[in-house]
């Protein structure tokens, strides 16, 4: 063989195996679903740990310090599922956070915020969407159940059409892709996945009434089943490519009649603040998406 065929042969089997690659990460789901593979601690000094071989994530707080999490790998739309047992007790002052962020002022941003209480009062779920820097679209609830004695399935869906929060399969807010209204819609910037517990006394506890009893510290909480089919970002490229759009049901989900009941039982028992119905905090007019009538979007 001279060179010049085996160095094409070469080239040969190497994009052939490029390929090969490139199709098995066009199957698989983004992430690991393992802790420690999938994230890296970002602050906290031994405060968060992973423990059976990063299946289970704990976060702690104490006076000196809380502790985060962020993921490795950005993502561009996915559906992500988490387990969390939040802080038991004595937990006012404390919050605990899953949540999507890309970088920078004019970032775009999905949370879920846990308000921890007195020991016996209900926790509060903080949620709030950023588009290209601005949030300020909080919606709160209470859950039906104490989500400090088990685990409990909090979820993301971010795909092209609208973001939607669930809590164990129910979904409980909705935030639709009004573009064509001139509302921004995240869609553009990748977003890393983050966790964190930290004291929020001044602002979590109906503006400092009730201080976090120290005593008690450290508050812990944990973290399991991490699932994510998502797509992921590097370089400028997406994993789901064009065509793999149709093999994610996330990736076009929106809610059926069924989902949309539940919503509704969500937010007409379990809501106890929405922006969108806060017209003292707008005395200009309510945010656009507030007042845009969805239902004449197919
Ligand atoms: C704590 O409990 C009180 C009393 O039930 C309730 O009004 C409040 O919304 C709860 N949550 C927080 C974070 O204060």
């Amino acid at each position: 063989m001279d060179f010049k065929s085996s160095f094409s042969s070469n080239v040969r089997v190497f994009l052939l195996w490029m390929n090969t690659i490139a199709f098995f990460n066009y199957l698989k789901p983004g992430l690991a679903g393992n802790f420690n593979q999938d994230f890296g601690i970002s602050w906290g000094d031994g405060r968060a740990k992973t423990l059976e071989n990063g299946k289970i994530l704990t976060l702690s707080l104490d006076e000196a310090s809380g502790s985060g999490v962020q993921s490795k790998k950005e993502c561009l739309f996915g559906r992500i599922d988490m387990e969390l047992k939040l802080v038991p007790g004595n937990s006012a002052g404390t919050v605990a956070t899953y949540y999507l962020s890309s970088q920078g002022p004019t970032h775009d941003e999905i949370d879920f915020e846990f308000l921890g209480n007195l020991s016996g009062e209900p926790y509060i779920v903080h949620t709030n969407i950023y588009t290209l820097g601005k949030g300020d679209r909080e919606q709160q609830f209470y859950l039906w159940f104490d989500p400090t004695a088990d685990f409990h399935t909090y979820s993301f869906i971010w795909n092209p059409l609208s973001i939607i929060f669930f809590v164990d399969g129910t979904p409980i807010r909705v935030f639709k892709n009004l573009e064509s209204w001139g509302i921004p819609y995240p869609k553009n910037q990748s977003m890393s996945i983050y966790a964190s517990l930290w004291d929020a006394e001044d602002w979590a506890t109906r503006g400092g009434i009730v201080k976090t009893n120290w005593s008690q510290a450290p508050f812990t909480a944990a973290f399991k089943n991490f699932k994510s089919n998502v797509c992921v970002w590097n370089s400028g490229k997406s994993s789901c490519g064009s065509k793999a759009d149709s093999m994610k049901p996330w990736f076009n989900q929106e809610l059926d009649a069924t989902s949309q009941a539940r919503l509704k039982w969500v937010q007409t028992n379990y809501m106890i603040y929405n922006y969108c119905t806060d017209t003292k905090r707008f005395p200009q007019g309510l945010p656009p998406e507030c007042t845009v009538n969805t239902t004449t979007i197919s």
